[in-house]
């Protein structure tokens, strides 16, 4: 059932939920713990190996959980404790595990040690969080919420100061200068571990630490204390692991790693606008570019790979020109854009092509690193644009064609957010339910994608080479792994195109198309032609002999 090995997340695929969005439970219209447990046999039929929780602690909503009010307890609506354990156990028993969000940087306005804090300079709390006479300190720190914040400073009457916040300004930024807030974070995190969680999704980590004169972000003394906070886990909880949400350069990214003594995973940020424009503007320059500049990372590491996410697109990591490219060609309407990024869902931004959504599946399945898959993007869901903020990613899963796309049984004036009702991607059009039946339907292809994927570890395991053919529409690469040379082939392209391929290192072997296990060409000391459809893709297996090849006893005739 659940792979006892300690680097299981080598291999996983791992999958993204809103407690809040996926399924309710009791009927009030806002998803909870005992909806999602419903919804595990799903999780396992599909091949999820770990699940991604959002934060589900109290919270006024006004950043949808990120802005937390208590780190130990469960927010009313989404259940009670010992729903959560009930979720891990009945996950783990399907071989699931369960990582959540921890929120280190900040907490919510309303949280107790905010209260206290602000209340005077006496109070045993103020130096919870970065209070200062002044607004003009650390002014080389970039602002992220563009779309709502003028500055990372926020006057307070009650407090009489300004407080430091790197996201909206009702959530105050801790002072991690403060052996007490790094303490109480700890313990925060050992906590939950004692539930029998199996880590967590580290929410913003490059801002803990503040100093003058820098940029405030990936300063050496966060790495510290994230080191800290890793060996703590090794101390006494192996096998879980943490992920960083660190969205940086792939140089600054780096050392979060450390030297496999920080963090087991991260978010590779850079990639994911790279291979958007990739397929749209039909060439594999800017993928190839990415991992050129992608460094090694040490072999108890693992990269995350993913096409959306509850945010918006961020291109953060963007050029201007390369980020005006991508308002361009993928939001062209100013209400698609949020922040510095893009406020749409997979299926939507590539024209619900389900070509081009089963190219991108196919690279985050076989590039380094181990996927995952926001909720929904599994069925192509679609999205809701005049929806505030990034709520509009953030729609009820869509489960059936009955009320309320089988989210929840309440009065649709109920429900959290509106369900995506259009002609194109609402319930009736795009749900599991319909999808299960439909052998041909994306959900099962992505079922079927998943399977095939954890026949070879060398996706999550094995090295990368590139093979640069003649033809810059096709994105050709070798992941190799003990014995086992994959070639994995990419048209980028909306024609058909072809590609002559320099195989002579495996002349003699008979490439094994591992979908849909046919025979290719054999090999031989000439270049190798392929031809691919529209956005057409090939796994191909390159360590078979011909006659291994062979079907049934008919010999064969070489
Ligand atoms: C992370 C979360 C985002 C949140 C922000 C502030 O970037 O992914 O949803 O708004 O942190 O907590
Ligand atoms: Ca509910």
């Amino acid at each position: 059932m659940m792979s006892t090995d300690p680097l299981w997340y080598k291999d996983a695929v791992f999958y993204e939920i809103p407690v809040k969005a996926y399924a309710d439970g009791n009927g009030d219209g806002i998803g909870d713990f005992q909806g999602l447990i419903g919804k595990l046999d799903y999780l396992e039929w599909l091949g999820v190996d770990c699940i991604w929780l959002l934060p589900f602690y109290p919270s006024p909503l006004r950043d949808d959980g990120y802005d937390v009010a208590d780190f130990l307890t469960v927010a009313e609506q989404y259940g009670t404790f010992q729903d959560v354990k009930r979720l891990l156990d009945e996950a783990h028993r399907r071989g699931i595990r369960v990582i959540v969000d921890l929120v280190l940087n900040h907490t919510s306005d309303r949280h107790a040690w905010f209260q206290e804090s602000r209340q005077s300079p006496q109070s045993s709390k103020r130096g919870f969080y970065v209070w200062s006479e002044t607004d003009r300190k650390y002014e080389k720190a970039r602002i992220i919420f563009i779309d709502t914040e003028k500055s990372n400073w926020t006057w307070d009457p009650e407090a009489k100061a300004f407080y430091w916040h790197r996201f909206f300004s009702h959530q105050p930024d801790l002072n991690y200068a403060n052996p007490e807030v790094q303490q109480a974070m700890l313990d925060t995190m050992t906590f939950w571990l004692d539930q029998g969680l199996d880590g967590f999704r580290c929410d913003a980590v490059p801002y803990l630490f503040e100093r003058e004169g820098t940029i405030c972000e990936n300063l050496p003394e966060t790495h510290d204390y994230l080191k800290n906070i890793r060996r703590r886990i090794d101390a006494s909880y192996q096998g879980r692991i943490l992920l960083a949400e660190a969205n940086q350069w792939p140089t600054d990214v780096r050392p979060y790693f450390g030297d496999g003594d920080e963090f087991h995973m991260a978010f590779h940020f850079p990639l994911m606008p790279r291979l958007y424009m990739g397929v749209r503007s039909e060439t594999r320059d800017p993928i190839i570019d990415m991992f050129t500049h992608t460094p090694e990372i040490p072999p108890n590491c693992q990269w995350c790979l993913f096409l959306r996410n509850h945010d918006e697109l961020t291109l953060e990591m963007c050029s201007g020109e390369e980020r005006d490219y991508m308002y361009y060609t993928y939001a062209r309407d100013p209400s698609m854009r949020r922040n510095i990024g893009i406020g749409r869902r997979l299926a939507p931004l590539l024209d619900n092509d389900r070509r081009k959504i089963e190219l991108l599946h196919s690279l985050v399945f076989t590039l380094p690193g181990s996927p995952i898959i926001y909720y929904g993007d599994e069925i192509g869901m679609g999205d809701n644009i005049k929806l505030k903020d990034r709520d509009g990613v953030r729609t009820p899963m869509q489960w059936t064609m009955d009320r309320n796309a089988g989210f929840s049984g309440c009065d649709p004036a109920q429900l959290y957010l509106p369900v995506v009702a259009d002609a194109v991607y609402g319930y009736q059009a795009v749900n599991v339910e319909s999808q299960k039946e439909a052998p041909h339907s994306l959900l099962q292809w992505m079922k079927r994608m998943i399977s095939v994927r954890k026949r070879f570890p060398a996706f999550g395991r094995g090295t990368i080479t590139f093979l640069r053919p003649a033809n810059g529409k096709v994105l050709a690469y070798l992941r190799r792994y003990d014995d086992v040379v994959l070639l994995l082939v990419h048209n980028l392209a909306e024609s058909s195109q072809a590609v002559e391929l320099d195989l002579t290192a495996f002349a003699g072997t008979t490439p094994m198309e591992v979908l849909g296990e046919a025979r290719f060409p054999t090999v031989t000391e000439r270049s190798y032609v392929l031809t691919l459809a529209p956005y057409g893709y090939y796994w191909l297996d390159l360590t078979l002999t011909p006659s291994d090849g062979a079907y049934g006893i008919e010999q064969m005739v070489l």
